[in-house]
């Protein structure tokens, strides 16, 4: 309520003070909420955290969406030191962006990680802004390479009348894309020079089932990348 005082210095006549204790409250639940896991952690093993301090040694790389109901770890039923992750705005690979190839640089070369999974999921916001024409602001040029993927399955996806379908397909289209924007990379080409071990997979999470739906997109070799991505070795250039 608004008192005489806030009125004669022209503040707005909201009572924040239950806004202030909300705030307060989603604040304070991390910090308990993290007491609390510790607790358990110990409980279930003394040495937990000494043991986690060690170091990682994680298999996979999974690149994924920021959507907050797709945490790889839960997910995929893994532990803490298990998955690398990098996420972004609906999983995209974008072959100039620094943060995304530095992870990948450090999870192919230095974690030598086995498998690189991109984990797209039915429902994702960024799919669905990508598929409309309404302007939401500087994530528009991020979402543009959704609307690029579009461009490139224009043929098959403007015959798909049923909205749901049509944003369902161009998530599967969008992980499979996003599988081959990484195999383009000299990154992944240069490990694949190097040893067998290393494959790219697409994923969809379907969030009404939990369940992941391989795309059978694995790769593990540049041979399906073409004669316009497929790299020669640095050396074999160094010959010329
Ligand atoms: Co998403």
């Amino acid at each position: 309520m608004s008192t005489s005082e806030d009125k004669k210095n022209g503040k707005p006549a909201i009572d924040t003070s239950s806004l202030k204790l909300a705030q307060a409250d989603s604040y304070n639940a991390l910090i308990k909420g993290n007491s609390e896991w510790v607790e358990r952690k110990l409980q279930e093993d003394s040495e937990y955290f000494a043991t986690l301090a060690k170091g990682q040694s994680p298999q996979v790389l999974w690149i994924g969406c920021s959507d907050s109901r797709v945490p790889a770890n839960e997910v995929t039923g893994t532990k803490p030191g298990e998955v690398f992750v990098h996420r972004n705005i609906a999983n995209v690979v974008v072959h100039s962006d620094m943060n995304m190839l530095s992870v990948l640089d450090y999870a192919v070369n230095v974690l030598k990680v086995k498998h690189v999974i991109v984990a797209g999921h039915y429902g994702c916001g960024g799919v669905a802004a990508a598929l409309s024409n309404k302007q939401f602001g500087i994530i528009d040029n991020w979402l543009r390479h959704i609307k690029d993927v579009y461009r490139l399955h224009a043929n098959e996806l403007d015959r798909i009348t049923d909205e749901t379908q049509k944003q369902n397909r161009l998530v599967e289209l969008n992980v499979s894309e996003q599988v081959y924007n990484l195999c383009k990379t000299s990154i992944i080409q240069n490990a694949w020079m190097e040893r067998h071990d290393l494959e790219v997979h697409g994923w969809v999470i379907n969030l009404g089932t939990g369940l992941i739906k391989d795309l059978k997109v694995t790769s593990s070799s540049p041979h399906n990348l073409g004669y316009v991505y497929e790299l020669d070795s640095v050396n074999a250039a160094a010959q010329h």
